[in-house]
């Protein structure tokens, strides 16, 4: 059967479309969206999920303490029998209730090498400090902000001329590329569990699930 999979939101959604091509043009196999939510009303995401036809929510967060929140978002996923949680531009941390609601389940996609600036603005935070490289990471969600295990990274040269703008740029053509090799990973069970390592090119089937 179809794994399905979860897409979590808060903004324009570039790299949801990115896995939703890919699972169309079958470079993730056997694999589904089965539904895209939302925190913010007016998300661009949810337009374009909207627009391939998938079933797209908004759950509003304001106002709500995060478990309570958690506990709508979690209910939705498990209502639609969720595989694999996917945060793709999902501006909030996860509580404990969502986590162990999904163990080893859930993926993020942070635009800088991890554990080098986690949080906001981390391409800014690359050319501010210096780094000569920057780049992005595909990890486990754990309820640490941008700190659960990497499963893949990609290297982006820092150039002189960079701003911001044009770094998160070429760093974003790297995330849509690492996020569906992720999922992809992720889905096939192709990797298994040391601590915080994820070995990759493990026998099918040893994931760590
Ligand atoms: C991406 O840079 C992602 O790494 C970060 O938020 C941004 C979301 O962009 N977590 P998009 O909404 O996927 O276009």
């Amino acid at each position: 059967m179809a794994k399905r999979i979860g897409v979590l939101l808060s903004g324009r959604g570039s790299n949801f479309e990115a896995l939703a091509e890919s699972v169309e043009a079958g470079r993730i196999p056997d694999a589904e969206i089965a539904i895209v939510v939302s925190n913010r009303e007016g998300a661009e995401g949810i337009e374009k999920a909207r627009r391939r036809g998938l079933d797209a929510r908004v759950i509003p967060s304001k106002g709500l303490e995060r478990e309570a929140y958690d506990k709508l978002v979690v209910a939705a996923l498990l209502e639609k029998k969720i595989d694999l949680v996917c945060l793709a531009g999902y501006m909030r941390l996860l509580s404990p209730h969502f986590v162990t609601a999904f163990p080893n389940r859930i993926l993020n996609i942070h635009p800088s090498l991890l554990p080098a600036f986690p949080g906001l603005e981390s391409q800014r935070q690359a050319l501010e400090h210096g780094a000569k490289f920057s780049g992005c990471t595909v990890h486990f969600v754990d309820e640490n902000l941008d700190a659960g295990p990497i499963v893949l990274q990609a290297c982006v040269a820092i150039l002189d001329g960079d701003t911001p703008e044009t770094l998160a740029e070429r760093i974003l053509l790297e995330e849509h590329r690492i996020y569906t090799e992720a999922v992809r990973i992720v889905l096939e069970g192709r990797y298994r569990m040391e601590g915080r390592r994820v070995l990759l090119n493990a026998p099918k089937g040893e994931g760590g699930k």
